[in-house]
């Protein structure tokens, strides 16, 4: 079974969840490039979050500037950070234009107290050919002091 761990992450926490599965899985790892990148310094953290605002609101598709091939992988992880109660529009992107039917997916999350926000519900409604196992949401801060032991329960929890 090859896995694969496909993640967004802006402020590099969602990256840091998306790096340990990948070591303790042995998944290939691939990063969701935004065509347009997001202003990742955090003291600007207002104008990115009225940026995301506006995106969800008009209800926007950002472009995915890398070309991902998931043809080959039997268990695909997503990660993502929680952005307005949801996931970032990039994600309904990812779901557009990718076709996940027969794969099982994992997703994770990080976030700063929505959990997981329904957004692995939102996943099995987008892609109800797949398989979706129970999800990891992540608090922030938990991810950047380290979320080895977190990630090692779910993954043996979850069969892996
Ligand atoms: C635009 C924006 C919106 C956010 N909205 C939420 C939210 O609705 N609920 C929540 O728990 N955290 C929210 N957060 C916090 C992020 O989920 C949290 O900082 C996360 O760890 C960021 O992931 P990253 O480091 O991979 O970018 C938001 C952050 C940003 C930048």
């Amino acid at each position: 079974m090859k896995n694969l761990v496909l993640y967004f992450s802006v402020y590099g926490t969602a990256k840091i969840v998306a790096e340990e599965i990948a070591k303790q899985t042995g998944a290939e790892l691939v990063e969701i490039e935004p065509a347009v990148p997001y202003d990742s310094n955090r003291d600007h953290y207002n104008a990115l979050a009225a940026y995301a605002k506006k995106e969800h609101d008009e209800d926007q598709r950002p472009a995915i500037k890398n070309d991902i091939d998931i043809s080959g992988y039997d268990n695909i992880f997503i990660g993502y950070p929680m952005w307005w109660y949801t996931f970032p529009m990039i994600i309904y992107t990812l779901f557009d234009k990718y076709d996940f039917a027969g794969k099982t997916i994992i997703p994770f999350n990080t976030h700063m107290g929505s959990g997981d926000g329904g957004t692995y519900k939102t996943i099995r409604e987008l892609e109800p050919n797949a398989k979706v196992l129970e999800g990891l949401p992540v608090e922030m801060k938990a991810a950047e002091n380290g979320p080895e032991k977190a990630v090692s329960r779910w993954l043996k929890n979850t069969g892996f």
